[in-house]
């Protein structure tokens, strides 16, 4: 006699056997193929592109112009996207990464110690001297010229102390604007630079826009010209919603899953960041996950600063590019954006070292399937690398044995460690072509933020497909996707949570 179960059982079988014989994932079915997959993989870094924009960008300064000492240096800005040169700010996400940005450069100083680079010269009239013409230059100071001393060179009222990293040191003469304009009545200038720049790059002969005003009166001149680098430099702070992959090395990565670039003309951790959070999607990854920023030397001599943007993260295996003709990396540092959610690969989950080709399970550690009264497996997590969008595991929506048509829930095992009021973006990818164009067509997946329906979507039958939403947090969120009436199964992976 049989039981009630080993009817429902049947009952459910009679139904898959009824759509055309789909073997159910339980049973480790083949996925119906589809036209053209994408390549995840995407494209891997651009680096021609990259080297030839750096040998056409421009980003070298100095204490020239008419500006009176100790003006707010402005803030990073972006100098190449992609190949064409730009003039643009850095889009600033919130206040808190704004603050930290002025704290970010390539190293800073720890004290108010300086060691010598180069000696100047030019104290007589027919041996002049010339002042750095360098990148990441900030601002300058004047200082007492009664003493030549780069211990007064104070920066701290510009509040650039901790960007300051190189003073170039020299005196102005035959300046009106120093000589009788400016209330400071100094020509002794401190020029303030984020980068350490050499002898080599002292190209600055006359200084000032006003020359041209000075008319039968002598050229501005420069004297005694010298280099002091900060002695002790310490690590860029990590920007928040990121972690510190590698670095710093002389090597850039040369990895997949490539969205493009940008030059900025300051090593500024916090503006990549920046850059790589309001980075659009890409059509195939999503979202940007990781940066690479480096500095690139240019003949020996700092040119600009690359950003790097990935929506793989990656690592030191790849950053292998360590230059190309007169072009050399260093200071190269990958950072990949936190994930709220924790697993949200699925790849915790694994058959556990047995020996078999696939496993599926309704629930572990990081994540939790579950199944309406009466269902069976409606919901369950698969290690089986040809179901999976990246990697070997994945979420499946509907009964991976096919044994009934109810929509079970996939959610965290745990609530989301959010901060309440701040604002995420939520991606993930989910297909549905396993049982083919007949059987997928009604395909449908809801997705639920604290218990309300933020979204219902019906793909029908559909390759692996990237989803965006933006969502406000109020702490320990609970996230749940429900969906998948077998055979009209949905796969879900890679699921995120990036603090905007
Ligand atoms: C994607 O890249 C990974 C690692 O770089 C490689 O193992 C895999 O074969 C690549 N897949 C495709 C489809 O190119
Ligand atoms: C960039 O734009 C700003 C503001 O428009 C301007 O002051 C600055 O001179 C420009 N810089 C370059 C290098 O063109
Ligand atoms: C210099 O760096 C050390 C180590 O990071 C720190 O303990 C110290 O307070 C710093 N000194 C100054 C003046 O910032
Ligand atoms: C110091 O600077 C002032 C203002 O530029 C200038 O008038 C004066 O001659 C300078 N003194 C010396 C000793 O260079
Ligand atoms: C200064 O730059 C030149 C030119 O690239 C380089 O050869 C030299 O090593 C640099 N000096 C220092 C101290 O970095």
């Amino acid at each position: 006699m049989f039981s009630l179960s080993r009817l429902l059982t049947f009952a459910g079988l009679a139904v898959t056997l009824a759509e055309c014989a789909i073997v159910p994932p339980a049973l480790q079915g083949v996925p119906a193929t589809i036209d053209s997959p994408p390549d995840f993989n995407g494209s891997t870094t651009d680096t021609s592109s990259i080297v030839s924009t750096a040998l056409q960008v421009n980003q070298k300064g100095g204490a020239t112009g008419d500006a009176p000492p100790d003006e707010p240096a402005s803030s990073t800005t972006v100098t190449a996207v992609d190949g064409d040169l730009v003039n643009a700010t850095v889009p600033t996400v919130t206040a808190s990464r704004r603050d930290v940005a002025a704290d970010a450069h390539l190293s800073r100083r720890n004290n108010s110690n300086y060691d010598l680079v180069f000696w100047g010269t030019g104290t007589g009239p027919n041996d002049r001297d010339a002042a750095i013409e360098g990148t990441a230059y900030l601002t300058y100071t004047v200082v007492s010229n009664a003493t030549y001393d780069i211990d007064d060179c104070s920066l701290s009222a510009t509040a650039l102390k901790d960007v300051v990293i190189f003073v170039n040191l020299y005196y102005e003469l035959w300046n009106p604007l120093l000589d009788f304009v400016f209330s400071q009545q100094s020509n002794l200038k401190c020029a303030a630079y984020g980068d350490v720049h050499n002898a080599t790059e002292k190209v600055m002969l006359y200084v000032n826009d006003a020359s041209e005003r000075l008319t039968r009166r002598k050229r501005q001149t420069l004297e005694q010209s010298t280099g002091w680098a900060a002695k002790s430099l310490v690590d860029p702070p990590t920007p928040p919603g990121y972690e510190l992959v590698f670095g710093p090395t002389d090597g850039a990565n040369n990895a997949p899953g490539y969205m493009g670039f940008a030059f900025i003309d300051q090593y500024d951790v916090a503006a990549c960041a920046a850059l790589c959070d309001t980075r659009g999607a890409d059509p195939v990854g999503g979202a940007c996950q990781y940066f690479n920023i480096w500095r690139a030397l240019v003949d020996g001599v700092p040119t600009t600063y690359s950003c790097a943007m990935y929506y793989i993260v990656a690592d030191a295996s790849t950053a292998v590019n360590f230059g190309q003709g007169d072009l050399q990396v260093t200071e190269s540092r990958g950072y990949s954006r936190k994930n709220v959610v924790v697993d949200g690969g699925f790849e915790g989950y694994t058959c556990g070292g047995l020996d078999v080709p696939l496993c599926f399970t309704q629930g572990y550690a990081n994540w939790q399937g579950t199944s309406p009264v009466g269902g069976n497996f409606d919901a369950s997590i698969f290690n089986y690398q040809p179901y999976a969008h990246t990697g070997n595991s994945v979420g499946l929506l509907g009964s991976a044995f096919g044994s009934d048509q109810l929509s079970g829930t996939i959610a965290p095992a745990s609530p989301l460690a959010t901060v309440a009021g701040q604002s995420y973006t939520l991606q993930f990818f989910h297909s549905s072509f396993y049982s083919g164009a007949q059987a997928e067509a009604s395909a449908s997946m809801s997705i639920i933020w604290n218990g309300v329906t933020i979204d219902t979507i019906h793909p029908g039958f559909s390759q692996w497909t990237g989803h965006q939403y933006t969502v406000t947090a109020q702490g320990n969120d609970l996230l749940q996707f429900t969906g998948g009436s077998a055979p009209a199964y949905v796969f879900i992976d890679d699921i995120a949570l990036f603090p905007m």
